[in-house]
């Protein structure tokens, strides 16, 4: 499902020159896995997650998802594999702050001109729990409101892979709880693949892998 070998990610800065972020990384991770990626603040983990979205491109290496080096794709193949194949959880949610919970879920598919949108928009909402929320901005929301907006909006497409980005760092411990618990649920019972990076160890605990990303490499 994902396949990474031999990746390199360094940053040039004018003043501190070149900082080499990850080196060589590789790892394989089979369709319906959930894997963890720990490692200390400023390790390469959001990094890491922004090449596999297909964000930024790695100096060196190849990054397969589904048998695709999504390195090699051009800028319309790419645009269609962040559209279509993986969904991104943010710990800071990333929500359109002028559209509504439904209308946040929505989106992509509005966006992939896909249809039954209502009826699929509804079933999330009440997978998550939010029905009664549907009409109100993210700044009527509370946090754990907003990350399951998010969750919703992420499986929305069905993609296959799903990458998250310290999904519950902006949560207060129950809270995070809950929306990992419905984080896992929905994964686990849609078989998808999951990529959660985090400093959380309960969260951790949670995947079937763990890795941990220091010096450039994952171990
Ligand atoms: N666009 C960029 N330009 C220059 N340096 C960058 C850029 N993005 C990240 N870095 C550097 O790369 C390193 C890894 O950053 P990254 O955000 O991947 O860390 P992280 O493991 O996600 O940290 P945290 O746990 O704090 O979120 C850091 O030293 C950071 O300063
Ligand atoms: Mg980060």
């Amino acid at each position: 499902m994902l396949e990474l070998s031999g990746v390199d990610k360094s940053f040039h800065l004018p003043d501190t020159g070149r900082v080499m972020v990850l080196n060589q990384v590789g790892f394989f991770l089979e369709a319906g896995t959930t894997l963890a990626i720990t490692g200390h603040s400023g390790s390469g983990k959001t990094t890491l997650l922004s090449l596999i979205a297909g964000l930024d491109i790695p100096d060196a290496g190849t990054i397969r998802v589904n048998g695709i080096d999504i390195c090699t794709l051009d800028e319309a193949a790419l645009t269609r594999y962040r559209a279509a194949s993986i969904s991104m959880i943010f710990q800071s949610f990333h929500l359109m702050p002028h559209l509504t919970a439904a209308e946040n879920i929505a989106l992509p598919l509005e966006i992939l001109r896909q249809d039954r949108i209502q009826e699929r928009t509804q079933s999330l909402l009440e997978q998550v729990g939010l029905t009664h929320r549907a009409g109100h901005l993210p700044g009527q929301l509370s946090g754990g409101e907003c990350q399951r907006v998010a969750i919703a909006r992420a499986l929305i497409v069905e993609p296959a892979l799903i990458l998250a980005d310290e999904p519950t760092g902006n949560l207060d411990t129950d809270t995070g709880k809950k929306v990992a618990d419905l984080l896992f649920n929905l994964v686990e019972t849609r078989r998808k693949t999951l990529v959660v990076v985090t400093h959380n160890q309960d969260l951790a605990a949670r995947c079937r892998e763990t890795k941990i990303l220091s010096r450039g490499n994952l171990a």
